[in-house]
């Protein structure tokens, strides 16, 4: 593998560190002015300023020149459902037409109209559309990825969604971090049974996913009308002792569920969403380091209120945010306009932003110790921008700036003409 040297970056910016970042911490960026970075095999060698190429013989490396442009950690999408079978695209004008999303779930639209879908898509076919996705990720300066199953909800096409990441994984793209998430719904099958449909899951399922290695984590919608609380402790305890990571869909349509609550009681990595959260589900998420994963652009998709990050970070908390592409409620991979949303109606700011995208999205995922910061002996993870400073990616909203992305040592983008 090619050594790289990243040079005259008009900065480069990035948390610093190998834990979620709480509160205010999560404002403390290292930001150096005429920035460098030295890549080694998979690894980041050296960071620093003009100093660090003191000696250095340039030719033997591939030299990446971001005079003008802004060095970043690579970006961490955390919350993802990027394989599924077929689209939804006129429940999106049902919804521009006034009709809400719960009310398309409860006629039958929603995660179950997706699954008929998903059941039909070959491994294959995931593969060929899996590749499209990954790319566009990739364009926007994601290096890491997480994707959950959750669109098949039988044993057959829930193991086929997270074949279909093992393969993507072994392809030397970017990295993604599978989840099994089989109570992601109740299926047609186990109507008005969810209980039995946990113990599928556990019994049925989860065994064999474990046994193949295909998931890290387990994940559940906890939810009015999909899993309650004990079914959700019940799921989530059985697939910790299992030796599964764990994260929750929490507090994301009706408050007062409880959601967050039980996401500080286990002690999960991330519960996500949290548009409908309690101050008590913001205290108990932080006083056990839970990070909250949030998803401005279903929120936008689904006209709801946004998540209280403001309220969240002044109280302490550690959030990262991430895209939630799937194909019902959320059919966008676009970091521009989450960092928009994140900043113009959350109320972050942009320094929060950029942690929340890297260094808290690795934490997400378990990764912090390996990814999220431009560090030595970290993976090589770098995204580069064609703007003079990290605000520049809220100020010009909305417009892709990426121009280059390597994730762990390879390169996995790279805009025309630009270098
Ligand atoms: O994360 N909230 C539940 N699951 C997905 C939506 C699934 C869908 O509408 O297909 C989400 O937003
Ligand atoms: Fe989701």
């Amino acid at each position: 593998m090619k050594s790289y040297l990243f040079k005259n970056a008009s900065e480069l910016v990035t948390p610093k560190g190998t834990a979620l970042k709480k509160g205010e911490e999560m404002r403390e960026l290292t930001v150096i002015p005429n920035g460098c970075v030295i890549t080694e095999g998979n690894r980041i060698k050296a960071v620093g300023g003009p100093e660090i190429l003191q000696g250095l013989d340039e030719a033997e490396y591939i030299v990446i020149d971001c005079t003008g442009k802004t060095i970043m950690p690579g970006l961490v999408d955390s919350h993802t459902h990027f394989i599924f079978g077929g689209y939804r695209a006129e429940e999106f004008n049902w919804r521009l037409n006034g009709e809400s999303y719960i009310s398309i779930m409860e006629r039958g639209g929603g995660i179950v109209a997706s699954t008929k879908a998903t059941r039909a898509t070959s491994l294959d076919e995931f593969l060929e559309v899996g590749r499209k996705r990954l790319r566009s990720f990739a364009n926007f300066g994601v290096t890491t990825v997480e994707g959950k199953s959750g669109y098949g909800l039988d044993k057959e096409t829930e193991l086929r969604q997270l074949e279909a990441m093992a393969r993507l994984n072994q392809e030397d793209w970017i990295r993604i971090v599978p989840t099994y998430m089989g109570p992601h719904e109740i299926p047609a099958e186990f109507k008005g049974r969810p209980d039995d449909y946990i113990d599928f899951c556990l019994n049925e399922v989860l065994p064999e996913v474990k046994e193949r290695g295909l998931a890290t984590f387990c994940d559940i919608f906890t939810e009015k009308g999909v899993f309650n609380i004990e079914q959700s402790r019940k799921f989530l305890t059985a697939a910790r002792e299992a030796g599964f990571g764990i994260r929750m869909h929490a507090d994301e349509l009706f408050a007062g569920f409880g959601g967050a609550e039980l996401a500080g009681e286990l002690k999960v990595t991330s519960a996500d969403h949290l548009l409908k959260i309690s101050e008590e589900g913001i205290k108990a998420m932080r006083d056990n380091n839970v990070c909250g994963t949030l998803l401005p652009l279903t929120a936008f998709s689904i006209k709801a209120d946004y998540a209280p990050a403001r309220k969240m970070v002044d109280m302490g908390m550690g959030v990262a945010l991430a895209t939630d592409l799937n194909p019902g409620s959320c059919y966008s991979e676009s970091i521009p306009l989450l960092i928009a949303l994140s900043t113009i109606y959350m109320g972050l700011r942009m320094e929060e932003v950029v942690t929340a995208l890297t260094l808290n999205g690795a934490a997400a995922l378990g990764l912090a110790e390996e990814k999220g910061s431009l560090e030595a002996g970290k993976l090589a993870d770098i995204a580069v921008f064609d703007v003079p400073n990290h605000q520049f990616l809220t100020y010009h909203f909305g417009v892709n700036e990426c121009v280059y992305t390597m994730s762990e040592g390879r390169e996995v983008y790279r805009k025309q003409d630009i270098f």
